[in-house]
């Protein structure tokens, strides 16, 4: 049966990482998937997660199974991490461990598709390639709303509002909690407020992809908006990712947290995550999720929040350095502006081939580049190659 299928192309992200691997060229720039990289262009582990991992190794018992819900210890800190200590809302919230932030957003789906078949989810113009097939996958309509203005390279609000106005009660709003990917433009407080306004008063349900906290203004700072919605909304859904934050990429760590009227609601909503999980990978893999709950319920925790300070401050300065490099290509003074891994160029796929082929710097089609992958050795070079395309 297998001879009626032709190749698919590789991955729009995942694919240029191959292709950036198999180029011969000395000067190669890797601008493509989102991992932090360090000066000498190094994913390290993080110090808080070495130290971690070593004592999981020298404590650790078993490697039976824990079951869909994966730990519970883990479930327990990494909702608090996204909801902060309140009480009050951690009643409301059941979380449920998942192989990294894809896997919470696919359970998310799944769950919802279960209780509205007809559902719609409303994702951003752009949003993360991989959003259309994890939510779309799950059998629910996509729809898109405004977001990124690429004249102004800042949120258009009123025509995400104008479109978000049609949404009726039933349907889900996905949005990114923080240093949104692709364009690394971010809701301010006062219009996640607006946001809340509607959601209440039309009755849509606000599902919050959380792939960054930590890279953008600060770990607390960076759940600012989800947890004013999770306040003020009798439901809301969250996907968060310990990937970036936690550099724990290949671990698949992650969560989805389901905020409900009341602990109960929450909690059989947990009970169906469950079963879904089950249907699909059955259960998480659990050596990442136990590094997190290590760091985060002792004396790691500190150490943790250092190597977050510090993969956020390095990439605000790269973003002042690109800048400056680019200073004379154009004005490129919205990058520092910016916020995360990710910012556009601006620049047409003609040009971002061009890149490709004539200087082996490589960034997704969009010109969308991940600001990590620049460092003091690459920038003029870098600088150089975009001014010859543009
Ligand atoms: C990215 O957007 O580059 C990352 O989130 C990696 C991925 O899986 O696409």
């Amino acid at each position: 049966m297998f001879e009626t299928l032709q190749a698919l192309p590789a991955d729009p992200i995942l694919g240029l990482s191959v292709a950036y691997r198999e180029d011969p060229n000395p000067d190669k720039v890797d601008l493509g998937v989102g991992v932090y990289k360090t000066e000498q262009g190094q994913t390290p582990v993080l110090s808080s997660v070495i130290a971690a991992q070593n004592r999981l190794v020298a404590t650790e018992q078993t490697k039976a199974y824990q079951g869909p819900v994966g730990s519970e210890g883990f479930n327990v800190a990494l909702q608090q991490l996204i909801l902060s200590d309140d009480p009050a809302l951690q009643q409301r919230a059941a979380t449920l461990q998942s192989p990294g932030g894809c896997g919470a957003l696919r359970l998310g789906a799944e769950l919802i598709r279960e209780i509205n078949p007809q559902a719609t989810i409303w994702v951003s113009t752009p949003t993360w390639a991989n959003h259309i097939p994890l939510l779309g996958s799950a059998g629910l309509k996509l729809q898109e709303y405004p977001y990124y203005d690429p004249a102004s390279q800042s949120v258009n609000f009123d025509a995400m509002v104008e479109v978000l106005k049609t949404v009726p009660a039933g349907d889900v709003v996905l949005l990114h909690g923080c240093c949104h990917n692709p364009c690394g433009t971010d809701l301010t407080l006062e219009q996640w407020q607006q946001l809340a306004d509607m959601a209440r008063q039309q009755g849509f349900t606000p599902f919050v992809d959380l792939a960054y906290q930590g890279f953008g203004d600060g770990i607390e700072e960076d759940a600012a908006g989800l947890r004013l919605l999770a306040k003020q909304l009798p439901e809301m859904l969250i996907a968060s990712s310990c990937s970036k934050n936690f550099g724990l990429y290949r671990e698949r760590t992650g969560a989805i947290t389901v905020v409900s009227a009341t602990a109960e609601a929450s909690n059989n909503a947990r009970s169906h995550l469950m079963k879904v999980a089950r249907g699909i990978y059955s259960m998480p893999p659990a050596h990442g999720a136990l590094l997190v709950e290590e760091i985060l319920t002792g004396d790691l925790k500190q150490q943790w929040q250092q190597d977050v300070a510090e993969m956020r401050e390095r990439i605000h300065s790269l973003r002042l350095l690109l800048a400056n490099a680019l200073a004379d290509a154009g004005d490129f003074s919205f990058i520092p502006q910016q916020k995360g891994m990710f910012s556009f160029l601006g620049l047409s796929p003609e040009q971002v081939g061009r890149l490709k082929t004539e200087h082996s710097v490589y960034m997704v089609d969009s010109s969308r580049i991940n600001i990590a992958g620049v460092n003091s050795g690459n920038i003029d070079y870098l600088a150089e190659a975009i001014r010859k395309v543009l």
